[in-house]
Formats: structure tokens, sequence, C-alpha cells
């Protein structure tokens, strides 16, 4: 058992920990959108006008801010006018990118708005600049947020919506520099800012313009597009998944792997600090007062698909291993919180890091969705100065801890607990601050195996509960970390 000795300080608020960090990311890919959230009008799924309900509910438990549509890889084949209009005429096309399905154009603009007004969050648009026109892109945009008399906004009315929908975020293009073009920074940056000239704000519609940014430590990329473009943009992007070897080859299993690999797996993880700050010092050089956000829009494990799965659905189990991998991530983003304004994990449902799984009408919690419950105080929150006692100097942090303080004063600390069998001891020391253990309210998810996951059989093999054995010594709180465990106290 080892100890560890924090420090929490009320009076050293290091920034305000934007809530579309804790952002989602739905693309029509796989079961994701078909089945996982759209089961149409006639479907024996509870639904409301298709969208199924259950999911509906779980969703909102977790207080979605954004949600990013429709892609990824699909946004540059997408073509926004067949998804609109009687949905039995609606033109179908190939999504050649995941599995070669035929796509119904069944859940389009107006139902991913109607999404969002049901789970109350925010939309965020990613357009079109791999295989669309400007025009196109341009379009959209006053479909979506043109009050007055044009062809547009009349062809949204004539399509059962009168209002204009409020949108803020809208996305350039996804992964240029892949799936979305194939381009060279310096063409996807001249290209940005042609196509973004003609994504207009109407009325009181303002939108926050996010430029497709590099793929890992592409460093080279965020330089030129910082460089060239950084007057145009609001948010650049950042995509990183976590997997377990070192090549795409070795993405390794969900839930059968060894503990070295859990070692690798969030050594992987861990990463994303590093390439956080490396970007952040580039666009720093362009943007000291960090006008810019960096925008972690696709992040989360990707691990080889379940058995029996077609392969382009990218369909993977998902165990208190992605809880650990969720909740370093959401530390590391609150850290660099002044430079990171959205982040959207990969993705909602049934595909990668899913926050539920479902099988036609059965549906299951997976350990990530309950890290996104535990976590949902520290959204909007002012992230607090933590000072250790001893710097932990291991390759990844045995423990990783945030602290926020929301608006009605309440704090929010979460703790995470890597390693695989030891228990930690930690002590939380707030000065100045009277606290008894009667204020705080606990949660854990651990669980006795690495690779414990929930399944429709046995679908609360990890789920929270509450942590007992906190304890108060000399006015600093006493936590015992099990081995692979997320803790979050907040205290009232
Ligand atoms: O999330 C799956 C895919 O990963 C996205 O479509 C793409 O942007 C990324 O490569």
């Amino acid at each position: 058992m080892s100890e560890q000795l924090f420090t929490i300080h009320l009076d050293q608020e290091l920034g305000t920990i934007n809530r579309n960090i804790y952002g989602h990311f739905a693309e029509h890919l796989g079961r994701g959108i078909y089945e996982g959230i759209w089961v149409g009008e006639d479907s024996s799924i509870p639904n409301k006008q298709g969208i199924r309900l259950d999911v509906v509910e779980a969703l909102k438990q977790i207080k979605i801010p954004v949600l990013r549509w429709p892609g990824g890889c699909f946004a540059d084949e997408y073509h926004w006018k067949d998804g609109i209009g009687p949905r039995s005429e609606r033109k179908r096309m190939v999504n050649t990118h995941w599995g070669g399905t035929v796509e119904n154009n069944h859940f389009g603009t107006h139902e991913f708005m109607m999404l969002c007004e049901m789970l109350d969050c925010e939309p965020y648009i990613c357009g079109n600049v791999g295989s669309g026109t400007i025009q196109e892109m341009s379009e959209w945009v006053e479909y979506m947020t043109f009050e007055g008399e044009s062809s547009m906004a009349d062809w949204r009315r004539e399509n059962g919506r009168d209002l204009p929908w409020n949108l803020t975020y809208f996305g350039v293009g996804n992964e240029s520099w892949g799936c979305g073009g194939n381009m060279t920074p310096e063409y996807y940056a001249d290209l940005y800012r042609r196509y973004q000239t003609y994504v207009r704000n109407y009325g009181e519609n303002k939108l926050y313009k996010i430029a497709g940014g590099a793929n890992t430590s592409d460093y080279h990329w965020t330089e030129v597009l910082m460089k060239n473009a950084g007057d145009l943009l609001d948010g650049l992007s950042l995509h990183y998944y976590t997997i377990t070897g070192e090549s795409w080859h070795e993405k390794g299993s969900a839930t059968n792997f060894t503990e070295d690999e859990w070692q690798n797996t969030m050594k992987k993880a861990f990463f994303m600090k590093e390439l956080i700050s490396k970007h952040g010092e580039i666009m720093d050089k362009y943007d000291p007062e960090k006008r810019v956000g960096l925008i972690i829009d696709e992040w989360g494990t990707w691990f080889d698909v379940e058995e029996g799965t077609n392969p382009g659905f990218l369909y993977q189990q998902n165990t208190i291993r992605d809880a650990l991998i969720t909740a370093l991530h959401f530390h590391i983003f609150q850290e660099q919180c002044e430079r990171i304004q959205m982040a959207n994990i990969a993705q909602t449902v049934n595909v990668l890091q899913a926050m539920i799984l479902t099988e036609e009408e059965k549906l299951v919690l997976t350990p990530t969705y309950h890290v996104f419950e535990m976590f949902k105080g520290h959204q909007d929150g002012k992230l607090l100065s933590i000072e250790k006692k001893e710097e932990d100097t291991n390759e990844i942090p045995q423990i990783s801890i945030s602290a926020s303080k929301g608006e009605a004063g309440e704090i929010t600390i979460s703790l995470c607990n890597l390693d695989l069998h030891e228990e930690t001891v930690c002590g939380l020391k707030i000065p100045s601050f009277d606290i008894h253990t009667s204020d705080i309210k606990t949660k854990i998810l651990n669980a006795d195996k690495m690779n414990a996951h929930n399944t429709f059989e046995d679908p609360n093999v990890v789920v929270p509960s509450e942590l007992k054995s906190i304890k108060m010594i000399d006015n600093a709180i006493e936590v015992k970390l099990p081995p692979m465990s997320v803790v979050v106290l907040t205290i009232i």
C-alpha cells in the first residue's frame, strides 16, 4: 500500500473547464446511428419520432453538452441535401468508409437537430470539404440558420421546420490529411480560408469555425494551419486514439489483454498530455492570448472489433481499463483547459469507446458511461490548483487527480488509481475549509479483474457505488483508492 498527499488550493483558480470537454461524437458508422440512435417511427423499440428513447434517457443522465455529427470520414462524402424531405424519397448511397453498407439517409439534418433538442445539447456539424462544394456547404448553413426568406430557408420550412436552429460549432472538413481528401497542410489551409468565407453568420447566429487539425503528432500540420489560416479560425482540431501496440496492426483486444498490455495502453493514453502541450506550444506562438481553441474532436480507445462482427463497424467491448483511460483523459484536458475548448469521445453508441451498447431492444451502459456520469460535476467548474507532496516520477502516474469548484461553491475532486495491484491511501488537504464527512458525497467505480465489463446478460459488473471508507484525519480527507479505481468526491 502506498500513500500520497495532495493540497487543494481553493483560492488558486487556474481556468474554467469548458463543459464541451465532455462532448461526444456520433458518425454514420456501423450501428452507431442506425439502431443505436435511430430506429424509425415504426419500430417496436420505444421511440419518439424515430429516435430510441432508452438511449436518449441514458444520455441525458450524463449531460452531453455538445454532439458532433455526421462524421468523421463519413462527413467528407455526405451530401446534406440527400438527407432532407420525405424519408421514402431520400437518396440511398454507399457508405464507402464503413463496411460498404447502403445508407438510406433517413437520419439527416432535421433528425439530428431533433436529437440535440431531446438531449438538450449543442450541435456540432462537420461540413464536407473533401468531396463537397463551397456552395453546398454555404447553403447548408443558410438552410439551418437563416430566418428570413430565401430558397434555403423556405425549403427548411417546407420540410416542417419554421424557425432556424441555433448552430454554433461548424467544422470545415475532417481529417483532410487522410480520408478527407489526402491534402497537404498548405493546400488545406488555402481551401479552409476559401470555404470558411462562405460559411456565414445569419442574424444573431454566430458560428465558431473549426478547421481540421493534425493527426496525432503531425506538428507541421498545426504550424502551417496556424500560420496560414490562424486569423480565420476559432478552433483547430486534433485527433488521437489510444491503441495497445505501436502500430495500427497492433490495436489489441478490448477484453483479452495481458498486464503488460494494460501498462502499454495506459502509456499510450498518457501520450495525449504530451501531444496537447506540443501542439499547444505551436499555437501559443501564433496565438499567445489563446483565442483559438484546441478541439480534440476525436479521442478514445480503438481496439480490434468483437469476433464475428463486421470489421467496418468498429464495434468493441469496454472494460474498467477504458474507464481509467477516460478519467485520465479528462484530467489531462482539464489541466490544459485554457487551450482546450472541446473534446468529443469517439463514439456515443455501438462504435469504438462507446457509452452505450445495444442489441436490438437491449441496452447496456459501459464503464466509460459511468465515468462521464461521475465527472459531470466538473462541467463549467473552475479548475483548482493542486500541490503534490512528492512528484510522481513514474512514466505514467499511479494516481491522477483533478479538482474544480462549481458555481454554487461545491467542490468536485476526481481521482484514479491506474495500478493493477496496489491500493493507495490519498490524503487531501483543503486549507481554510472546514469539512465534515457528512458534507462529502462519494462514488467509486472499480473492479476485481482488469478486463471486467458489462454485458447484456450481466449489465452491472462495473457500476458505481458509494465509497464508504473515507475519514477525516487532522482536517484532511483520507481516501483509500483500491487498484483500478476511479473515485469522485463532491463536497457541498
Ligand atoms: O471515429 C472513426 C474514424 O476515425 C473517423 O471517421 C475518422 O475521422 C477517424 O479516422
